[in-house]
Order: C-alpha cells, then sequence, then structure tokens
C-alpha cells in the first residue's frame, strides 16, 4: 500500500517531517510512506494553468496523490494559519477529484502549548473542499513537539508515540 506524506513544512530538519518519518516507522509492513518532496517547487496556483499547460511540478504532485491510497498530512502553524506553499499545493488539487473519498490522516506539530490547533482549524475546510475523507480518529494536534522528539526525530513522549499509533490504525483499518 502507498502512503504518501505531504509535509506542509520546507524546512531542513522540519520536525513535522520528523513526525512523518516517525509515522513511516508504525505502519505495517504492507504499506510504505514516500515523503512528497516538490512542494517547492510548485509555482503559484493560476487557474489559466490548471488544466492546460500543467506545469511540470503540478504534475508530479498529482500523480503522486492519485497513486497513493491514502495520504497523511503534517503541517506547521504559520500566523494561526496552514503554511502558504501547503495551501498553494492544495489549491493546485481543487480542479480535480484526486482527492474525492481520499482516506487522509492530517496532523499538526508545533513548538507551542496549543499544538498546531488553528492550523488544523484552517486545513479541516479546505480538505472537506477537496472531499477527503478523514476518518474519525486521524486528525491530531500535537503540542510541545520538540519535547517530544530527540534530536534524531525519534518520539521520546510515550502519549505521542500512543497517538500516532492509534492514528495509523484509524487510518490503515479504513484502507
Ligand atoms: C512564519 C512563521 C509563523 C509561525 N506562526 C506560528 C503560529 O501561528 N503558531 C505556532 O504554534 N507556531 C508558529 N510558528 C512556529 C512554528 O510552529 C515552528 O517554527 C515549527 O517548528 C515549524 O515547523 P517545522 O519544525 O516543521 O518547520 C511560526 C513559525 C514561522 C516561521
Amino acid at each position: 500500500m502507498n502512503i504518501l506524506g505531504i509535509s506542509g513544512s520546507l524546512r531542513v530538519g522540519s520536525t513535522n517531517a520528523q513526525v512523518l518519518q516517525a509515522v513511516a516507522r508504525l505502519l505495517p509492513s504492507s504499506a510504505q510512506l514516500t515523503i512528497f518532496d516538490g512542494l517547492d517547487s510548485l509555482p503559484h496556483f493560476s487557474p489559466e494553468r490548471d488544466t492546460d499547460n500543467v506545469p511540470e511540478g503540478v504534475r508530479a504532485l498529482r500523480e503522486a496523490i492519485g497513486q497513493a491510497q491514502a495520504v497523511i498530512i503534517c503541517t506547521p502553524e504559520y500566523a494561526f494559519g496552514i503554511p502558504g506553499v501547503l495551501k498553494n499545493a492544495l489549491d493546485w488539487c481543487v480542479s480535480t477529484v484526486l482527492f474525492d473519498q481520499k482516506p487522509l490522516a492530517a496532523i499538526s506539530a508545533s513548538p507551542g502549548y496549543a499544538g498546531g490547533e488553528r492550523a488544523m482549524a484552517s486545513l479541516l475546510p479546505t480538505l472537506m473542499a477537496l472531499n477527503a475523507h478523514i476518518p474519525t480518529g486521524c486528525s491530531l494536534v500535537l503540542s510541545s513537539i520538540r519535547n517530544k522528539m530527540d534530536a534524531s526525530g525519534e518520539i521520546i513522549d510515550a502519549g505521542t508515540e500512543q497517538a500516532l499509533q492509534r492514528l495509523v490504525n484509524e487510518l490503515m483499518a479504513f484502507c
């Protein structure tokens, strides 16, 4: 089973990308997670290039989503919302049916005490517009994330590890 991971952070050493890697280690052996690495090569969304002259990076994104049985998005919160690069990527999918009923898990990790609560509040309606299917238990806000992983990105907090495992189990059960 192919699972596509999308990190909303372009930062080298991103905690959200590290959470995705931790999720990959929790997947059953029948599933493998590939993290999409082309978010920063997507041009700004333009309706004029949505169906004709579709940019190469957008084609790659759409193909990766199309080939995945499920998607896991893990994103930081920027200015109480989701990063522009992630919203841009999702906008490039609005005219497609790629997310239609696609099982999807949404995670937002932040070093703050509220986690990425407001990013999640902004992400979920966008995913609803795309008609993605978020099974029960497949959205997760992780607060104080830097205290919950070590320098190598290993999750060192048992509660966080369990919450991620539950999310993985729910998503897999749906696939
Ligand atoms: C432009 C910018 C805006 C941010 N806004 C928020 C915010 O609204 N809420 C929050 O909890 N953290 C905010 N942060 C802090 C990020 O959560 C933190 O940098 C986080 O580690 C980014 O995720 P990453 O490690 O995956 O890159 C912001 C960071 C940046 C660079």
